[in-house]
């Protein structure tokens, strides 16, 4: 397992340059910064490719990719990512938008939902916030066009967080109902009236100032990665930029359950899929490394022979080789028949420390690092991802980069 390692050292400065609001919209825990898929987008790709992440979170790498002018394929297992990356693939006009935000003001008052359809929520909820956001539920949630799928995502970003519709709470993962209920107990403090579509409004508004792909297109999926074989065609795609889901630290579903819920789908059903089937939640590293290498094997197949794809992978163990897990998914990739050009490490800090409850880090000792393994299948003439990454220099801003 000897793996060329070099370090990553792109500075602060590289990191605001490519922070934009719609890139940072929505909450969601362990998302990597916009720079990242930006960086190894420009060091691997020319205008036009096709970006495949089939692991798309919040749609970072969807962003990134439209807003660089490459064609992107984002795919997530859950339905809040995909109705995140969604909204990204396929931002609407905003002018639709806002017409549509009318047109629920009149049902909120013409035809409200009942907030006691809901009462273990009057603890997260005034009462008539609970009865603007039922209604808003009621209406969209089986509607899938990109009008309603961008609603719905930018009124799941504002479901929990400081003044925004809930009582205050963290705003990247939200608290369950028995920490609230104590929070309470303890506090006394109750939610206040927050007006939902006021706002929702002005969160568009601020979010949609900069970085907004309107009117680029891409198309976003919800598959099991393993079965994106049945999506996409082979030999299709030129690079691949993701992060794959930690091997311990995440139950998605559980710290997304409010925003599954107002799309009304199962966090339980997921977390159990993807503990049981995956090991991404469980620890289990033989489910896990199976899991993941039947989905390089399906990367594989979809990348164009001279292709590359780089992979982030986080470590959590306390191991004494911070880059364990990257390498060992190194060495599934290579099984897979991809080649390891190297692996660069980056330290996690403020970014992380952000998206983690911190004291958990701490009582664990964990150090947060990442590693991007750089692997190509064939062996192409291209840029390196040396040349994106020490050369800050060469990089652009985003506003640069939409014309
Ligand atoms: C580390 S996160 C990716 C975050 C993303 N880079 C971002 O910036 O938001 C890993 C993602 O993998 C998804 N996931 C887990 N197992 C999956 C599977 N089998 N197929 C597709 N997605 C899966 C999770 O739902 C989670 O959103």
């Amino acid at each position: 397992m000897d793996y060329p390692v070099k370090e990553i050292n792109y500075g602060k400065d590289v990191e605001k340059r490519y922070r934009t609001a719609f890139g940072t919209a929505y909450p969601y825990a362990a998302s990597f910064p916009p720079e990242i898929p930006a960086i190894a987008i420009k060091a691997f790709t020319k205008e036009g490719d096709v970006v495949l992440e089939p692991f798309s979170g919040r749609g970072t790498t969807a962003l990134e990719a439209l807003l660089l002018d490459r064609k992107v394929v984002a795919n997530d297992l859950s339905k809040v990512a995909f109705t995140y990356t969604h909204s990204r693939t396929n931002a609407p006009n905003l002018r639709d938008v806002f017409e549509k935000i009318r047109e629920l003001e009149t049902t909120i008052k013409e035809n409200p939902a009942d907030p006691k359809e809901w009462p273990v929520l009057a603890i997260m909820y005034h009462k008539d916030t609970l009865k603007e956001i039922l209604t808003i539920r009621r209406e969209l949630m089986y509607k899938y066009d990109a009008v309603s799928m961008f609603i719905k995502a930018m009124t799941m970003s504002i479901l929990h967080g400081k003044k925004v519709l809930s009582i205050d709470m963290p705003r990247h993962i939200p608290l369950n109902l028995t920490s609230l209920a104590r929070k309470i107990k303890r506090t006394g403090e109750l939610p206040p009236y927050r007006p939902t579509i006021e706002i929702l409004e002005k969160t568009i508004n601020d979010k949609t100032k900069s970085g907004y792909p309107y009117p680029k297109k891409g198309i976003a999926l919800n598959y099991d990665a393993r079965k994106l074989g049945e999506a996409i065609e082979k030999e299709s795609i030129d690079f691949v930029v993701t992060s794959p889901p930690y091997i311990d630290l995440m139950r998605y579903g559980e710290k997304t359950w409010i925003q599954q819920w107002f799309i009304g789908s199962s966090y339980v059903e997921y977390d159990e899929k993807t503990t049981e089937e995956i090991g991404s939640t469980s620890g289990n590293e033989e489910i896990y490394f199976k899991t993941m290498r039947e989905i390089c094997q399906v990367i594989y197949d979809l990348l164009k022979p001279d292709a590359y794809a780089v992979f982030i992978v986080g470590s959590s163990k306390k191991d004494e080789d911070i880059l364990r897990i990257p390498k060992l998914f190194a060495k599934n990739m290579e099984k897979v028949g991809f080649k390891i050009d190297a692996i660069y490490a980056r330290k996690f800090d403020s970014q992380f420390r952000r998206t983690l409850d911190k004291d958990k880090r701490d009582d664990e000792g964990i150090q947060y690092t990442d590693g991007w393994i750089v692997a190509k299948k064939g062996d192409p003439e291209k840029r390196t991802l040396e040349d994106g990454l020490i050369d800050a220099e060469d990089t652009i801003s985003l506003e640069e980069a939409i014309v």
